[in-house]
């Protein structure tokens, strides 16, 4: 089990692979302290994108030459598109470029897109070098940032090209979302509900009672929340680091769905927590259809969807092709997709997919 230190401070403990997420409000300007121990001395190249990079890279960088040997810094597009094999490409021949060696460590500053991205590139270049997180939005605060999943999409598989490469530290601000715009902060609160639906009845509650702070940004709400978070998801990548006991694949509840209409209405279209969203509404419908919940957990599970301002509605077209997507999941075993459905807020199954009907039928908003 992890443990809460001073600050909201977590630890995930996995072994000789174990890291700190710090947690502090203004630990953006406060790196060189913090973290010492992974860059001093050492070069240092940090990835971010053209939105969070204006914001905050001089800031960060500031930081890092007070303690680094070097440091150096990429930018690439703001967006999904860019997590590919065309920037990665890029990526690899700018570090090449800097010199970097395998002692060097690279540092992604930005959401989920920079940390997935630059991750891969630690996890590649050199057979592996140190990287640290630095996430920007809320999505990478409470989910993304935690728990070593690096990688990259092929251009109709979502994820398809990646690693488990546990970063050495991971650095949250929560005070640095505001400057996230809004569809991006709400979007990142789908992945925040789906810890309380997939393990955690009381984050639940606490955000049904707290939806007015959250849309106001209340700081010390967010601390909360992303700290609660942090230590969900800490919990279950410590019992499962590499999804191979199927205990971290909870993580993916409306996942299956959700990638799917990333992939079929092209990356970008939907924001991943909007794709999320929709994906846990029609994985509840699923499994209402076998008898697993009852239309009161629909509901409820709507309802905070709603008061947040998370879409719920499927696509009405292109079904065939989403599920054709579904089909590609890297959840399908031996020709079998599977998928994680609730029994009760604060619980889910993984189970075997009932059939394609079912699937199809699961798409259509009631
Ligand atoms: N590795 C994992 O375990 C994991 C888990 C969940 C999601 N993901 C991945 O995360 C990605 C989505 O992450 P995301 O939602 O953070 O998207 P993102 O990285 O594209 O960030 C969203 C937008 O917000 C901007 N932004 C970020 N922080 C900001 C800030 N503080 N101020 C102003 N603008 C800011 C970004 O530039 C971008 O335009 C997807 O690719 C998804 O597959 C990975």
């Amino acid at each position: 089990m992890n443990q809460r230190t001073k600050d909201h401070d977590i630890q995930v403990n996995l072994g000789h692979r174990s890291y700190p997420i710090n947690i502090q409000t203004g630990v953006i300007d406060r790196i060189a302290e913090v973290a010492s121990e992974v860059v001093s001395g050492k070069h240092v190249v940090v990835v971010t994108d053209s939105h969070v990079g204006p914001i905050y890279l001089q800031r960060v960088v500031g930081g890092f030459q007070a303690i680094a040997k070097r440091v150096d810094h990429i930018t690439v597009d703001a967006g999904e598109k860019s997590k590919c094999v065309s920037t990665c490409d890029e990526l690899w021949q700018r570090i090449d470029d800097f010199n970097t060696d395998r002692h060097s460590v690279i540092v992604a500053l930005g959401g989920g897109v920079v940390g997935d991205l630059a991750g891969f590139i630690a996890a590649s270049y050199a057979r592996g070098l140190n990287f640290l997180q630095i996430p920007t939005s809320l999505l990478a605060q409470v989910d993304s940032s935690v728990g070593g999943k690096v990688g990259i999409n092929l251009p109709k598989s979502k994820n398809m090209v990646g690693a488990f490469w546990q970063p050495k530290q991971v650095l949250i601000d929560p005070s640095v979302l505001n400057t996230l715009d809004d569809a991006n902060y709400i979007a990142g609160m789908a992945e925040v509900i789906k810890y309380g639906l997939i393990m955690d009845q009381s984050l639940f509650e606490f955000l049904e009672a707290n939806v007015e702070a959250i849309k106001s940004r209340d700081l010390e709400v967010l601390s909360k929340i992303i700290s609660w978070c942090c230590q969900c998801k800490a919990n279950v990548v410590e019992e499962d680091e590499t999804e191979s006991s199927g205990r971290r694949a909870i993580l993916n509840y409306g996942h299956t769905y959700g990638h799917a209409i990333e992939s079929v209405f092209g990356y970008g279209k939907y924001l991943h927590g909007q794709a999320i969203s929709i994906g846990m509404e029609c994985a509840a419908r699923l499994a209402k259809e076998l008898g697993m919940v009852d239309q009161e957990f629909c509901d409820r599970q709507t309802k905070l969807f709603k008061a947040v301002a998370l879409p719920t509605d499927c696509p009405e077209e292109k079904h065939d092709a989403l599920l054709a997507a579904m089909m590609r999941d890297k959840k399908v075993v031996g020709g079998v997709l599977k998928f994680i459905l609730p029994t009760r807020i604060g619980h889910v199954e993984l189970v075997d997919s009932p059939g394609a009907d079912a699937i199809l039928r699961s798409l259509q908003n009631i």
